[in-house]
């Protein structure tokens, strides 16, 4: 049986801006990125960028080169062409980079037999971040009843959690999740539509990849559609719904146009 079956509450943090300055940069800039592995072209040209206090949602079918975006982003795939920049840097010159972004891929990580407080505290202890963020996160992602069970025993939704409580160790100004609603219940996405909201009130940087469509829609300030590696519309959930029932509906009339109306 799970430690905690009940629905996640949202614990928002105390209210905070980052520094005058910052509000309005662009503090996720990508220009002309380009990956191509062998023949294929994964991504291409893409460019985009995602404002601090705002949820950015990054949004494209399966194989559309979301997490190929986010990971050239992270420093973990090479680029081949253009340039991917978090506070107005790449990713591999940031000195303490936990404290300025924090990641959840997805890729869980955490040792089965370990605590969600021990597999924490590795991370901690391992990025020089003090002991005191652990609790503090825990708290943050619903995780503090179930901080001494084992991650064995975590359902999806609380493994998903303790990953972005890893995420937020650094206190990061910036965020970037890969798919972060996925396999999650309705109560799981609408907490997580509270969780996003409440990291763009405090004046973060927030990324999140999906091929659901309409529930990005639904958490996301700015849009941001992929689509063969290529970006195929950029702008607010009401402005690329317009005229259609659903994001999704407009997504399939954008790209069916773009393929000469084979589907
Ligand atoms: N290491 C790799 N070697 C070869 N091809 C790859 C590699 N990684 C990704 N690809 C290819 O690049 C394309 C984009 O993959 P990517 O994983 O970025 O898509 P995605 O949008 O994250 O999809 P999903 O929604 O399934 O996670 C796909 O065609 C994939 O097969
Ligand atoms: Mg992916």
């Amino acid at each position: 049986m799970s430690p905690e079956d009940d629905t996640p509450t949202v614990h928002h943090g105390p209210m905070r801006r980052w520094g005058p300055g910052n509000d309005d940069e662009s503090m996720i800039e990508i220009r002309g990125l380009t990956k191509r592995f062998g023949a294929h072209t994964a991504v291409d040209d893409l460019s985009f960028t995602a404002a601090a206090g705002q949820v950015t949602g990054f949004l494209g079918p399966n194989g559309a080169g979301k997490s190929t975006t986010l990971r050239m982003l992270l420093g973990l795939d090479r680029i081949d062409a253009g340039t991917a920049t978090v506070t107005g840097v790449p990713y591999t010159s940031l000195r303490r980079p936990g404290t300025v972004v924090g990641a959840q891929l997805d890729v869980g990580g955490a040792h089965p037999a370990h605590t969600a407080r021990a597999h924490l505290a590795w991370i901690a202890r391992a990025n020089g971040l003090p002991l005191t963020r652990v609790d503090e996160v825990l708290e943050r992602v619903d995780l503090t009843r179930a901080a001494r069970a084992r991650v064995r025993t975590f359902s999806l939704g609380m493994g998903q959690r303790l990953n972005l409580a890893a995420a937020l160790l650094g206190d990061p100004r910036v965020v970037v999740m890969d798919e972060p609603v996925n396999g999650l219940d309705p109560a799981g996405i609408r907490w997580m539509r509270s969780f996003t909201r409440g990291l763009a009130d405090e004046g973060r940087t927030v990324l999140l990849s999906s091929h659901l469509m309409d529930e990005i829609a639904r958490i996301a300030d700015h849009l941001v559609v992929i689509d063969g590696g290529r970006s195929v519309a950029q702008g607010t959930p009401e402005r690329l719904t317009d005229g259609h029932d659903s994001l999704e509906d407009a997504f399939f009339a954008l790209t069916s146009e773009v393929r000469g109306g084979v589907s």
